[in-house]
């Protein structure tokens, strides 16, 4: 069926498809890998719910990529709860480096600009500089404070502060859940043309008054998080496959408290996996 589908979007870039569940053999050589395969939430269910059922495929994989990819591989891993599932991948790849690896937070990113942008009447392109800290998870922190709505601060355009405050970081966080309820599975389309623009991000240089959330090896950030978790930063990059924390934004007490409290849960969900790293 993937096989069929993949076909028929006449992809410029596709030259040939390669299917197995062997990922010794489906890995050899890769330069990118965007690791989909893994158990989705079933409603009334958290992502980090996931991870005794999802946390040995990122070991094996991480085991794979460290010993047939590409030395330089880029890694996206999607299935969640995937900043853990993507620690515990590059734990298991030490011969790769652990600045490849990303966990997407560009569902969460893109959710809040689209939310954003209805709420103020706007194209979705005139909402810049969104960042999500921390968790891919209801904890994660959809930062309207250092958002731009056609190149304003957000309480210049939205003067519903009550909506920024409560509707819509609790609209972000929840969303997945949100989509899950109503479709009965989690988000799919969506999901992947965020997979696709996460990558595209490493790929192109970031629009100098913008930036985008990616979920990184926190080791040396600018923000005094803890250094052995993935954890979503606002990140821009020069188009050479990098990706570099934007530094020197200031938390207010706010996000303070919401950005401790996501870089606690990565903790506590890093302390569950602790054998598989
Ligand atoms: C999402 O945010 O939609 C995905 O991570 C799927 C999920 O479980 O919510």
């Amino acid at each position: 069926m993937a096989r069929l589908e993949l076909e028929d979007c006449a992809h410029h870039e596709l030259c040939k498809i390669h299917i197995s569940s062997d990922p010794y053999e489906v890995f050899q050589d890769i330069d990118f890998a965007f690791l989909v395969g893994a158990k989705p939430r079933s409603p009334g269910m958290q992502r980090k719910d996931l991870l005794s059922a999802n946390g040995a495929i990122f070991q094996e994989q991480g085991k794979a990529l460290n010993a047939v990819a590409s030395k330089d591989v880029r890694v996206l891993v999607v299935g969640n709860p995937c900043n853990t599932n993507c620690l515990i991948a590059l734990h298991n790849a030490p011969k790769l480096s652990p600045k490849n690896f990303y966990a997407m937070m560009r569902l969460d990113h893109n959710r809040a600009k689209a939310l954003l942008a209805a709420k103020a009447h706007v194209h979705v392109s005139e909402v810049t500089r969104m960042t999500i800290w921390g968790n891919h998870s209801n904890t994660q922190v959809p930062d309207y404070y250092h958002a731009r709505i056609k190149e304003k601060p957000v309480t210049e355009v939205i003067f519903d502060t009550n909506w920024l405050e409560n509707d819509f970081i609790k609209n972000v966080q929840e969303r997945g859940a949100e989509v899950l309820k109503i479709r009965g599975k989690s988000s799919a389309a969506s999901a992947a043309s965020s997979a696709i623009d996460a990558m595209r991000s490493i790929f192109e240089r970031t629009n100098e008054q913008d930036w985008f959330s990616m979920g990184l090896y926190a080791e040396n950030n600018p923000y005094g998080v803890d250094t052995d978790l993935i954890f979503s930063f606002p990140c821009t990059s020069i188009g050479k496959l990098d990706c570099t924390i934007v530094k020197d934004l200031d938390w207010n007490d706010r996000l303070r408290e919401l950005i401790v409290a996501s870089e606690k849960e990565l903790k506590e969900e890093r302390d569950l996996i602790k054998h598989l790293l």
